[in-house]
Parts: C-alpha cells; structure tokens; sequence
C-alpha cells in the first residue's frame, strides 16, 4: 500500500488535484519544455501490442551483451550496496586516466554522459544568458538550458551537418556555451578536424565549448578530430564527453565521462551530486575497461557492418538517407513518418519517428544484431508498400 493511500495528511483525491495544479512560484520556463521523450522501452510495447519478440532499434544502444567480466563484477558489486559508492570514483579515474593518457584531476563523471550536460550548464551558464546549439540535434542542450533559465540559439543544420560558420555568427556577447555532438544525433553527421580547429580558434574567451562525444568509438579514425589535447588548452574552455552507454553496452547503468582543465574539472565536481556514480556503474566500468575480449571493436564492426546493409535498402528503395559515424542512420522515408513508426510497432519493431525533433518523414534506426536487422529490413520493406507516399 502505498503512502497516499494510508496516510491521512493527504485526503483520497485531494492529493491528485494538488499535484496537477501549477504554482506560480515555480520556474516560469517550466511550462515550455516539452519533456524528453526517450525511445519506447522494449517492456512497453509488449504491454500495450501483445507481442512476445519485441526488437529496440530506436535509443542508439549496443545490442550486444556486456562481456562476462562485466557482468561478473557487476553481481560482485551487487553484493556491496548496503554502502555508499567511492563519491570520487578512484580506481575508476584511475584506470580511465591511464587509457586516455590524462591525469585524474582532469575527469569528472557523470551519470550518463547526459547528467555533465546538465551539470556544465548548472556550473556555467545564469539565467537570462545564451546556449548556442544545432537545429536538429540531440534534444538535451534545449531542455537542460531552458531549466536554467537560458536563451537557446538553435542554429539549423546545413545538408545535415553542422553548420560551423552559422553557429559562430551566432555567438553573442552574452553567450556562454555552445554544444557540438560530434558525431550528432539525430544525423550521424560529424565536423571535420579542420573544421572543429577553426571554430576552437575562433572561440571567444567567454564562451565553454562542449564537444559531446557519445558516439567516439564509433566514429574515430580518418579526419574525425582527435580533441582530448584540446580540452586541457589553457586558453580555451573545452569539455570532451564520452560515454560508456553506446560501444561499451552499459546504457542501463549510466556512466559516462568528462575530460576538460582541471579547473573545469572542478567547478563541475562542485555542482555534482557527491555520490552521482554508483557503485555497480564503477565495477562495470572499471571491468569494461580492462576487457580484453575486442568487445568494443566488435560493437563498432557490427555497426560498419549493418550500416552497409541498411545503406543499400535505402538505395534499392529509393529513399534518401544520411551517411553516418555512428551506429544508427537517418532516412527519409518520404511517408508519414509517424504511420511508419506505428506501423513497425504493431510488428514488434521499435524505431525513432523523427517528426517530434523537427524532421517530419524521417525516421531514425539503429543498427541491431543480425538477425534483427533482418526483421526490420522485412517489416520496413513491407511498410513502404502498404503506407502511401505523402
Ligand atoms: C549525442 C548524444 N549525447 C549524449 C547522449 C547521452 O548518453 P548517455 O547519457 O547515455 O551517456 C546521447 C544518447 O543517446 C546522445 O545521442
């Protein structure tokens, strides 16, 4: 029983019409943020279709298992929870700082590489002062601006990528972050070493750049640009952030990690929660880490891999996509992409309809295992020949 129902403070009923009620000293932007609405869970859409095989391609996940030794230290960890976790996560940094050749005082880590957007944003930016982002891009920067009373800039994309030049016409005076996914969600599109290099040096000295790499592993090599040395330059501020959500197969436990000067560093260690990494999300990491089964490079293979393999439905089919860094792609599938999005649902086929990010007749997948690339191949296959082009 729960304690509405027992307690006599709140009166049945009484209680719901309170919490529905706004007030007004609550933060006046409140009521213009359209909440994050995440890709449907697997568990859901049992529930609501009926369906036993339900396939997730829709929140960029690895499909692929943890390696053991996770999921080992994982239920070795599980047995010490009656403690709080290491609040400055030591072995942690520790290992992470050998691997990334970067000393511990230059990483912070947050509860997903979500929770540093939202942590750099509490640390830098006052209320009344300007976000610049990307339109579209990933949908956090807006959302975790406009709590804090920010003044976003959403500079449109150019043939799907990041326009550079626009985003640096738009900084102001009063403009003190700008975010750059690189690569970006929902596009899969990245900014070019040379490019980044240009718009660092053209940075002014009041504004924080953070560079969110969540999808590193995936795109690196070539003329992706290398940043880490950038984010320890004296006379820019830089944050680089990574997570441990995508190659690495831990979303369900959200950890990720920040690289900037340790003066950066530290300013974010000081608006964190003391103990924001728990201690399961550590021994996963620190064990993910240390894997030497080639998982990563496994993860990234089967995304080259089945990439290719969507590239040339698309092509067969005529459908105008984005090639991407990461592991999932954007199509245009010149339809409702909503009826698309419902249609492959009722098949057990969880995609990402795009028309809530601003681009109405995309969808967004990614890429899963074989075998279930080949039932959303089957089932999208299908779609685009019972649903009318719009
Ligand atoms: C561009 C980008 N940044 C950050 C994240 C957040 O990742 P996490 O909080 O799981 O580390 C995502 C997740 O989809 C993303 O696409």
């Amino acid at each position: 029983m729960s304690f509405r129902e027992t307690s006599g403070i709140f009166p049945k009923g009484k209680l719901m019409r309170k919490s529905t009620k706004r007030n007004s000293n609550w933060k006046k932007r409140l009521g213009e943020i359209k909440p994050y609405k995440p890709g449907k869970p697997i568990e859901e859409v049992r529930r609501e279709i009926g369906l036993k095989k339900v396939i997730k391609l829709a929140s960029n996940e690895n499909p692929f298992f943890p390696p053991k030794g996770v999921v080992e230290a994982i239920r070795r960890a599980a047995s010490d929870v009656n403690r709080y976790p290491d609040g400055g996560s030591f072995y942690l940094k520790k290992a992470l700082s050998g691997k990334l050749k970067i000393a511990p005082g230059n990483i912070v880590l947050g509860n997903g590489s979500d929770e540093l957007i939202v942590l750099a944003i509490r640390a830098f930016v006052h209320p009344g002062e300007e976000v610049v982002v990307a339109k579209p891009t990933f949908l956090i920067y807006h959302i975790a601006s406009m709590v804090e009373g920010a003044v976003v800039r959403a500079v449109p994309l150019k043939d799907m990528k990041y326009d550079m030049e626009a985003m640096r016409k738009a900084i102001t005076p009063r403009t003190k972050m700008v975010f750059v996914a690189n690569p970006d969600n929902p596009t899969g599109t990245y900014v070019n070493k040379p490019d980044l290099e240009r718009f660092i040096r053209s940075l002014p000295r009041h504004v924080v750049l953070f560079l969110d790499e969540a999808y590193y592993e995936f795109a690196r090599g070539g003329d992706y640009p290398e940043t880490l040395m950038n984010a320890l330059r004296k006379d820019k501020d830089i944050i680089v952030a990574r997570t441990f959500s995508k190659a690495y197969s831990l979303a369900g436990l959200r950890i990720g990690y920040a690289v900037s000067r340790e003066e950066i560093a530290d300013v974010l260690n000081k608006v964190r929660e003391p103990f924001n990494i728990n201690s399961i999300a550590q021994a996963a990491a620190l064990a993910a880490l240390e894997d030497r089964t080639g998982h990563v490079k496994k993860a990234v293979d089967l995304a080259t891999k089945g990439k290719k393999e969507l590239y040339e439905v698309f092509n067969d089919l005529g459908l105008e996509y984005v090639p991407s860094r990461s592991n999932f792609v954007l199509v245009n599938v010149e339809r409702n992409s909503t009826r698309v999005f419902e249609y492959l649902l009722t098949k057990g086929v969880i995609v990402r309809d795009m028309s809530g990010w601003g681009l109405p007749g995309f969808i967004r997948v990614n890429v899963g295992l074989p075998r279930e690339n080949k039932v959303f191949i089957r089932e999208f296959r299908k779609a685009m020949k019972e649903i009318a082009k719009s």
